[in-house]
């Protein structure tokens, strides 16, 4: 398989407007080409800066994704954009089931696979976000719930290169607080397992993992040195394109 080794994904989320978007991506292009070899950058921006990105980013190496998708071609779907239409605006990932969705928007395992072979079809390669509660985490049962929806959301026969997986404990996400490096490799270690069980060693050993929760330059290189981490998916630090480049940086 000859995908670079880390996926450096960043989520911007509901934020900026469109000179603030140009000047992210202009950023992002700028130090791209320094970016480790090993390293494949990917941003992906609210849908409506989606094309102001991907023009700022022509050229750079680094590539667009969407955030969300639905699972439909087309029709009656206010206000929601199909994975076809991502593909069509430059595209080449999205992300789906990220616990904002799942939370703020009621989307549970069923929708979140439905979603992923959308992108699957649509020719886009999903990130499907996975990560237990702090109840969940406190009650011991992290793995064991982790390892559940990635069974639940993964698309049966998938090509392993053809799709990422991200672990975002939803407790970590915009908190300032990170699991143990123990508590990471514990995680991802049961995805691998339940990825390899249901895909096969070559399939499911070739999935890159990403972790995200509070992710910044500081704590990067601890957490994407571990064992079955292949990348990242960060939030508020991909907002400064000193920070992105900087996690990207640690992978070297
Ligand atoms: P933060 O990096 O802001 O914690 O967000 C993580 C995230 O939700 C990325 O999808």
């Amino acid at each position: 398989m000859s995908q670079p080794e880390y996926l450096i994904a960043g989520n911007w989320k509901m934020n900026g407007l469109g000179a603030d978007a140009d000047a992210l991506a202009k950023g992002v292009a700028a130090g791209a080409s320094s970016a480790p070899a090993v390293t494949e950058l990917l941003v992906c921006p609210p849908y409506l800066h989606i094309d102001r990105v991907s023009a700022a980013l022509a050229g750079s190496g680094a590539q667009v994704g969407g955030q969300d998708c639905h699972n439909e071609i087309s029709g009656a779907f206010t206000g929601d954009v199909s994975a076809e239409m991502l593909a069509d605006m430059g595209c080449s990932y999205v992300i789906v089931g990220h616990s904002e969705r799942r939370d703020g928007h009621r989307e549970g395992d069923p929708a979140i696979w439905a979603k992923a072979s959308a992108a699957l079809r649509a020719g886009l390669k999903p990130i499907i976000c996975v990560g237990e509660t702090e109840q969940e985490r406190l009650a011991g049962k992290a793995e064991e719930t982790v390892a559940r929806q990635v069974r639940a959301c993964t698309p049966d026969g998938v090509d392993g290169s053809k799709i990422a997986l991200a672990y975002e404990p939803v407790w970590a996400i915009g908190s300032g607080r990170t699991p143990t490096r123990d508590e990471i490799a514990a995680v991802h270690k049961a995805m691998r397992d339940a990825l390899e069980d249901m895909l096969g060693a070559d399939a499911g050993g070739g999935i890159r993992l990403l972790y995200g929760g509070s992710v910044k330059p500081s704590n990067a290189k601890e957490i994407m040195t571990l064992d079955n981490v292949n990348g990242a998916l960060i939030g508020g630090a991909s907002l400064k394109a000193e920070d992105f480049l900087g996690i990207a940086a640690t992978c070297a």
